[in-house]
Formats: C-alpha cells, structure tokens, sequence
C-alpha cells in the first residue's frame, strides 16, 4: 500500500489545528478521500457534555456525503502521542459503511506517517449495508 499524498497530510494538520478538545486536549484530524478523488477533512468537537463530542473521523465522513459521496477510497488519521492512534470502534463501522475492507487507513502525527493499516484488519469479520441486502 502506498503512503499518504502530501495534500492528505496538509489538510489533516489544518484539522488538527482546529479540533475543539477542551477536556482531552487531545487534538485528532481524519481526512478521508472519496471515489471521486475529494478530499473531506474534520476535527474532533467535544462538549461540556461529553458523550455528545464527536470524532474527527465522523465529521470527514459527514463532510463527504454532504457533498454528495458515498465511497470512500483512503483514509487518513493524525494526532499526537506515544501510542499509536487508531480510529475507535464506533468510526471504524462509519468507515466500514462508505468503504470496503481493503481500503487504507494511514495513522499518522504531525512528523508524517507512522504506520498504514487496512480498513478490514482494524474492524474484521464487520457487519455492513451488504448484510441487509445494500
Ligand atoms: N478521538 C477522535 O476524534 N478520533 C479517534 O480516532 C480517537 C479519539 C477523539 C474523541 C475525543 O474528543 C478525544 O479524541 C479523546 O478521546
């Protein structure tokens, strides 16, 4: 699998930059590129409330089919730290609706990529639109 373009990169730092994490502090940009090569970038915002803050992932995802896409061809995931982040459970099935198991995932920080994944080894065996006959 090749490595993410340099405007992927871009655009997930730009993201970064404007997450709203007040309570984490911890900043995550997601970049998804769609079929028709877009890209959609989104931040994580969080609330004083907190199961109502959403993932950066799930605002990259709204971004697209707002515009009109419904498949998503790469996957880019930025934020800092030691560990390794990856998207969670509940982003890894919105991914999994617009993209299929073969589809690369690149977990990147700020320095670039540090690892590239595919969609199907973060969520396999998943359940999807297929199931219920889409
Ligand atoms: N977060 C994301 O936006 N994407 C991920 O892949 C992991 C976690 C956010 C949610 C919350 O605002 C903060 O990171 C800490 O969990």
């Amino acid at each position: 699998m090749s490595g993410p373009s340099p405007e992927m990169i871009e655009l997930a730092k730009q993201m970064m930059a404007r997450a709203y994490a007040p309570y984490s502090k911890f900043h995550v940009g997601a970049v998804v590129q769609g079929g028709n090569g877009k890209l959609y970038g989104g931040c994580n915002v969080e609330n004083a409330a907190y199961p109502q803050g959403s993932c950066a992932e799930t605002a990259a995802i709204s971004a697209m089919v707002a515009d009109g896409e419904q498949r998503i061809a790469e996957v880019l995931v930025m934020a800092t730290g030691s560990e390794l982040v990856t998207p969670c459970g509940g982003c890894r099935q919105r991914l999994r609706e617009f993209a299929a198991d073969d589809v690369a995932v690149h977990l990147c920080d700020t320095n670039g990529l540090r690892r590239t994944v595919k969609l199907g080894d973060l969520l396999p065996l998943s359940f999807g639109p297929a199931h219920l006959g889409k």
